[in-house]
């Protein structure tokens, strides 16, 4: 927080003009193939995303909040809405939608282009002080910043050859993984939740903000490593009963899953499928897994993954009981602190960020990575749905989706307040997310 006890939020038009860059810039690294495929079978074709953004955006600062004009009635609704449908069940069928419906990329650039032009004359004629206006910038900015990491999901399925790769494109692959240690964490309060006062915005689900007494506990110093995991891989993890549920191992079998989404295996070694190219599996990277990957690998070590609470009390708080900002305190955050924004467009050798650890001693718990918890996605006590978009949460309040905290090296950092959440279903493997394992009696 800064003096005025406020989140430093920043100018939104400044925000999006950076974010409308940023976005153009990724979409341009595909050609016309990639732009129509659909690299997430459950998901939208990639045209959609194109369009959703700026839609979403228009809607809701120019017609919703300023209750402005339609731009193009039948293009709007083609592009309202589209995320995570049931498992299953692809969009397009959902909808009754066919593949050839989607409009040339012409059309969809000259669209967003109307639309981010009458988004950023909105944004900066926004009245001073609170506002219907300034709420729906703060949440087309803050919707805009998680599509761009959705984006990176479907970019990362997109073979290497179908896209074009920045001109510096590196990734840091050497280094040594850190070995396993746990730390010890006592009994103490959390913060879930954030407080009006302490905030610009913050999506319903983060509120009300409340106090929550963790147990004492004991939570891995680092995440998870492929170095680490590979020995659960290769000592038969994945077709061993004893470490998956009955169907857990049937889903396993059926779509033939054998290790972690992004490894491959090549004439006996393991390789990594990274954004721009494939390299030999760096060992001191964190491992990228769906949650019933990461559970299985936390019961064959005797332990779990941590509940949300005590990932918050192990990442934001002080052994005084104080609450900090950022795992390192309350600096804005930097390139020092953690692998986020953009900095890097595959994982980072764990605990190369020192400056980012926590108050007792984690490595790497905002950014490079996700981590998955084991609390289900569920609303706060007195919840209450946005009236602006009261769908955005509750449609997912369903016991099928699973919080994760933290971040992930494509993370925009304007997202990494304490009390922003995550969420997915557990079998959901293309989250850049990783885990620590934990111990202890839950509350
Ligand atoms: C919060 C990342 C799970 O992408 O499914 C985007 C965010 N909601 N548009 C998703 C979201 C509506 C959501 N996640
Ligand atoms: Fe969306």
């Amino acid at each position: 927080m800064n003096e005025a006890g406020l989140q430093s939020a920043g100018d939104p038009l400044e925000i999006f003009c950076r974010y409308r860059q940023r976005r153009q810039a990724l979409f341009s690294m595909l050609d016309e193939h990639a732009y129509y495929s659909r690299p997430i079978p459950l998901r939208n074709p990639i045209v959609f995303y194109q369009g959703h953004i700026a839609a979403f955006a228009y809607n809701a600062l120019v017609r919703q909040a300023s209750h402005g004009p339609a731009l193009d009635p039948q293009l709007e609704n083609l592009f309202a809405r589209g995320i995570d449908p049931p498992e299953g069940q692809s969009t397009s069928r959902a909808r009754g939608n066919e593949d050839d419906i989607w409009p040339s990329r012409r059309a969809v650039e000259h669209f967003c282009q109307q639309a981010d032009d009458a988004v950023a004359t909105a944004l900066q004629g926004l009245p001073p002080g609170p506002s219907p206006q300034r709420e729906a910038a703060w949440r087309l900015l803050e919707h805009e910043a998680m599509h761009h990491e959705t984006l990176m999901y479907l970019w990362q399925q997109i073979p290497i050859a179908d896209k074009q790769a920045p001109s510096d494109y590196h990734a840091h692959t050497a280094g040594n993984p850190p070995s396993p240690s746990m730390v010890h964490i006592p009994a103490g309060e959390v913060q879930l939740g954030i407080a009006p006062s302490q905030r610009v915005f913050a999506w319903d689900n983060e509120l009300p903000e409340h106090r929550q007494t963790v147990p004492a506990f004991s939570i891995h110093r680092h995440k998870v490593s492929n170095h680490d995991y590979r020995r659960f891989v290769e000592c038969g993890g994945y077709e061993d009963p004893r470490w998956w549920s009955r169907e857990e191992h049937h889903w396993l079998e059926s779509k033939q899953i054998r290790h972690p989404l992004l490894w491959l295996k090549r004439e006996g070694q393991w390789w990594w499928r990274g954004m721009f190219a494939e390299f030999p599996l760096p060992e001191a990277w964190p491992v990228w897994v769906s949650h019933t990957e990461a559970s299985a690998y936390a019961r064959w070590q005797g332990m779990r993954l941590p509940t949300e609470a005590e990932y918050q009390r192990a990442t934001f708080t002080e052994p005084d009981g104080s609450i900090r900002d950022y795992p390192w305190g309350h600096a804005y955050p930097n390139t020092h602190h953690g692998v986020f924004d953009f900095t890097s467009w595959d994982p980072q050798p764990l605990a190369t960020h020192p400056d980012g650890c926590s108050a007792w001693g984690l490595h790497d718990v905002v950014g490079n990575g996700w981590e998955w918890t084991c609390t289900p996605f569920a609303p706060f006590p007195g919840f209450q749905a946005m009236s602006s978009y009261p769908e955005y949460s509750a449609d997912f309040f369903d016991g099928e989706h699973i919080v994760l905290k933290g971040a992930s090296p494509v993370t925009p950092k304007e997202l990494l307040r304490p009390s922003f959440r995550n969420w997915f279903r557990p079998r959901y493997p293309y989250v850049f997310a990783g885990f620590r394992c934990a111990t202890g009696a839950m509350s």
